[in-house]
């Protein structure tokens, strides 16, 4: 009796018999979702009553790059949410959720990684980039047309035929140094074909031999993109990076990367120059 308690106690606290940690068993995929899908609950609600019981006491709230109260975020605004997908990382114990609110008074479409205590599945930071008109080709109700049509392509990716979380991560990191690093660009895994949402703006033409090398920095000598957060689902082949666009008036900017078979196929971004209208 006394054994099994004890074991079943090392177990809670994700100790092996040798002190080492385990991987926390909380933050599986299904536990993830259900909380991306309670913070989405919040957002429609602009209310943090949908997250209050999984909330950490000391959570930090940041949107567009700045740590603020939540009653200056977009989470205290009502939202009617036309758009949701969501991807889980059960390593680093997060979620990314894509969120487009097109038709109220004020469109947003939204960014936004959400982080959890391995242990105790608390969410300890909302981390969001929140567009609104005036944001980086800004056009709520097309940026959802887009993202509609593409809705059936961003399925789990079988098993056998999932993508390492190393290789999603250089695949991201790859891509978001192409601005400072002039070896970036032959070492993306370009896929054909690919398509980006950037904003508004879809660079896809329906044709097989779409890509997403079009339009991309020839001046590598930019200042970086920096501050990157990551949330990779290795089962959606996503890579989830926010970060500080230093290259554009410091902007906020959310890229999110599907790869199928080690290859680039779809990039959605989002970015935010707060008070301010971005420009090159
Ligand atoms: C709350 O968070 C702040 C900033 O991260 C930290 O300095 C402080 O120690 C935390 N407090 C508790 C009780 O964890
Ligand atoms: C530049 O990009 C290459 C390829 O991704 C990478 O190996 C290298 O570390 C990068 N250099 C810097 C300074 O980040």
């Amino acid at each position: 009796m006394m054994v099994r308690t004890s074991l079943a106690a090392c177990i809670a606290l994700g100790l092996l018999a040798n002190g080492a940690p385990l991987a926390s068993d909380k933050c599986d995929r299904d536990a993830l979702l259900a909380a991306a899908d309670k913070y989405v609950d919040a957002q429609i609600a602009g209310s943090l009553d949908a997250i209050q019981d999984i909330l950490d006491k000391n959570f930090t709230y940041q949107e567009n790059n700045k740590v603020m109260a939540v009653e200056d975020g977009v989470i205290s605004l009502p939202l009617v949410i036309d758009h949701k997908r969501s991807t889980a990382d059960t390593t680093d114990c997060a979620t990314y959720t894509e969120l487009v609110s097109s038709k109220g008074s004020k469109p947003y479409v939204i960014g936004t990684q959400v982080r959890h205590d391995p242990e105790t599945m608390a969410i300890t930071m909302i981390d969001s980039v929140a567009a609104t008109t005036g944001a980086w080709l800004f056009d709520a109700a097309k940026t959802l047309s887009y993202v509609l049509q593409e809705d059936d392509a961003w399925t789990i990716i079988p098993e056998d035929k999932r993508d390492t979380r190393e290789l999603l991560k250089q695949a991201g990191d790859a891509y978001m140094d192409l601005w400072s690093n002039a070896t970036a660009e032959a070492a993306v895994p370009w896929g054909t074909p690919c398509v980006r949402l950037e904003g508004s703006a879809y660079t896809g033409k329906g044709s097989p031999s779409d890509s997403c090398a079009v339009g991309t920095p020839s001046n590598h000598n930019q200042a970086p993109n920096s501050h990157r957060r990551y949330v990779i689902d290795e089962a959606m082949g996503t890579c989830s990076i926010l970060c500080v666009w230093e290259h554009m008036m410091m902007a906020a900017d959310s890229h999110e990367f599907r790869l199928e078979n080690g290859k680039l196929r779809y990039v959605h971004t989002i970015t935010v120059c707060p008070g301010q209208t971005c420009r090159l």
